[in-house]
This record gives structure tokens, C-alpha cells and sequence, in this order.
């Protein structure tokens, strides 16, 4: 729960995380997500009014998540968003979590704006979209199978390593040596999608060996794979898209300092100026939510009424249509 003022100044951010108990079962467990969100949601509301020293008559707008994610926690939140939005007669913004976490950029950066082309790479999305306005958004390429955090949590309890896996594999890649393992990158040229079951296979492979490496070689070497195709398939899709005037990182995985580092170099190559949030407001936030709220009713998107629905599952954009030059 945030309180954030004007789309960009954060007066209270508050991250009520379940890691702890989840990391026992190596992963989000719904059940537990759900009744956690129960317990937790009055008191963090609370919490976030008191941080950023407001009433719920300061209150302008009330932004929620309803999509895509897990049903039960997503019922939740919009349910305590519409109690509120009903009791104080405010607007109501329903807001779709991967869109959420590319506007983290325009928390920070005062030169975000569009266009741009955009990589999202969380738990369960790697997708790299053409951003042209607000709410005007086409997808360029997405993952084939697993999302690039998926692969960092699949591998590091591969590995040995905790969950949640990113941070884990970050921090012993710090003492590795990133091409001791050679481990398989897919390119899938000539598209812009992604795929990393395979180098998850490797990795599988690698520690089940007779003679397995460092687990710190193993990490560095597995996160210098997936910055690598992350990288290049980012400024390659950027210059196919007209190289629009910058790009955005967002998503739990953009917490990653390697991938920071090397997109950084790319882009600088490329000419191509990049934003990415700091750290804390590329993992799930809710700074990100009301941001987008704010963004989505100045750019004139109108707002919900009390039958806003929960989704599990819903892309932010679709492939632009391109016409079938065969005509057949
Ligand atoms: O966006 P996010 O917080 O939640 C989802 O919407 O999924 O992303 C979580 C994902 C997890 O897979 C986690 O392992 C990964 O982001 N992650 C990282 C790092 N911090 C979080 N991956 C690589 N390096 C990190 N420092
Ligand atoms: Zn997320």
C-alpha cells in the first residue's frame, strides 16, 4: 500500500512481504498469499496513511491491481479498494500489474515519456513491448516458456541457493567467474521472443555432474546468459522499432545490477538513452500502482465503477497485425 502524490513523489510505500514464509515451499503458495492479504491489508492501510501523515480525506484516487495475477489476493485488494472508493466518493483505477511496473520508470525519471521500447522482465513475464502513448502499447516479443525470474528462482533452487531466486544467484555471482561454465544462450534468431528452459536443462545438468564447478561459477556464469540475451535482444528490437528515443527496464529482474551494467553499456553504444527504476521500485511495489493511477486518469483513461473484475490472466498489449504479404 503507497501513498503517492502528484504521480511522482512517494510520501509512503509500504511492502507487507510474505517471502519469509513462502520461501519454505520454494515458491508463492496461493493459499497462504490469500490469508495473508486478509490479515495484513487493514493494517498496512493504516500504516501507509500514517507514514505519509494523510487522512482518507486527503485522498484524490484510488488505484488498485486487478490483473493478471493470483485471484484470491487480487480479490483482496479490490475489494478493500472499492470499500474505500465507494465510502469516500472517490475515482476508482483498476490497474494491470505489468503496466505498473513499467511506470515505476516515471516515479524517478522526469524524462520518462513515450514512445519507447520496453523490456519487463518479473516472475512470470519477459516481454519487450513498443510503447507509443499512454495505454498504446504493441508487443514486440515475449518468452516461449519460462519468464527470465522464473529461470533465476528455477535455478537457484537448483543450485541450492534461496528463494527468491534473483537475489540469491546475484549475490554469489559476485564471487564467480561468469564464463568458467559454458552454458547455452537461445537466440531464436530473426524474432524477438525468448526462451530459457533450455539453459535451465544446462544448469540441471551442470550441478547434477559428476564433478560439479562453484555453485558461485555456476551463478555467475548462468546470469551472464540470461543478461546476454536479455541485452541483445532489447537494443536489437529498439532499432527495429525505428530505435524510439529511449528505452525502459522494468520488473523484479531489473533489480539486477549485472543486467543494469550491461544494458547500460549497449544502450550507450546504441545511442539510445535508458531508464530503469532503482531497485526497490522494479520488485513489486505499490508506489507503481498509484503512480499509474495518477498517469492513467491525467492521460484522460477514465476510471472504474464498483463492477471492476479480478483477472487471472491477461496480456497488456497483443503482436502488431502484419499483413500477409503473400495474400494468400
Ligand atoms: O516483479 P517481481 O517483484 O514480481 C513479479 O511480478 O513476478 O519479480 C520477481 C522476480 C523473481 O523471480 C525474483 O527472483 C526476480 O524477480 N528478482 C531478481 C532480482 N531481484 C528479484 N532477479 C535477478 N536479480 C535480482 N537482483
Ligand atoms: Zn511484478
Amino acid at each position: 500500500m503507497a501513498v503517492v502524490a502528484d504521480g511522482r513523489r512517494i510520501l509512503s510505500s509500504i511492502v507487507a512481504s510474505q517471502m519469509a514464509e513462502h520461501a519454505r515451499y520454494g515458491g508463492v503458495v496461493p493459499e497462504i498469499a490469500s490469508r495473508r492479504h486478509v490479515e495484513q491489508i487493514n493494517l498496512v492501510l493504516q500504516t501507509a496513511l500514517r507514514d505519509a501523515g494523510v487522512g482518507f480525506r486527503d485522498m484524490d484516487a484510488v488505484a488498485v491491481t486487478n490483473r493478471p495475477g493470483l485471484l484470491g489476493a487480487l480479490l483482496v485488494g479490490v475489494s478493500a479498494a472499492k470499500a474505500l472508493a465507494m465510502a469516500l466518493s472517490l475515482p476508482l483505477v483498476g490497474v494491470h500489474h505489468i503496466e505498473a511496473h513499467l511506470y515505476a520508470n516515471f516515479i524517478t525519471h522526469a524524462d520518462a515519456a513515450f514512445p519507447a521500447v520496453a523490456l519487463v522482465v518479473s516472475g512470470g513475464h519477459t516481454d519487450l513491448f513498443h510503447l507509443k502513448n499512454h495505454g498504446d502499447y504493441v508487443l514486440l516479443g515475449r518468452t516461449r516458456d519460462d519468464a527470465a525470474g522464473e529461470a533465476f528462482d528455477k535455478c537457484a533452487r537448483l543450485m541450492g541457493l534461496d528463494y527468491p531466486g534473483g537475489p540469491a544467484i546475484e549475490a554469489a555471482a559476485k564471487s564467480g567467474n561468469p564464463s568458467a561454465v559454458p552454458l547455452p544462450r537461445a537466440w531464436l534468431d530473426g524474432t524477438p521472443d525468448f526462451s530459457f528452459s533450455g539453459l535451465k536443462t544446462a544448469v540441471r545438468r551442470v550441478v547434477q555432474s559428476a564433478d560439479p564447478p562453484p555453485v558461485a561459477d555456476i551463478a555467475a556464469s548462468f546470469q551472464e546468459a540470461v543478461v546476454d540475451v536479455l541485452v541483445t535482444k532489447t537494443v536489437a528490437a529498439a532499432r527495429q522499432a525505428g530505435a524510439p528515443p529511449r528505452v525502459l527496464l522494468a520488473g523484479g529482474v531489473a533489480a539486477n545490477a549485472r543486467l543494469r551494467e550491461k544494458m547500460q553499456a549497449a544502450c550507450d553504444e546504441a545511442g539510445l538513452p535508458l531508464l530503469y527504476p532503482p531497485p526497490a521500485l522494479c520488485t513489486d511495489n505499490a508506489a507503481m500502482i498509484a503512480a499509474t493511477g495518477y498517469f492513467h486518469l491525467q492521460a484522460g483513461r477514465g476510471s472504474d465503477d464498483l463492477s471492476l473484475d479480478i483477472i487471472a490472466s491477461e496480456p497488456l498489449a497483443v503482436r502488431a497485425h502484419v499483413p500477409n504479404p503473400g495474400g494468400s
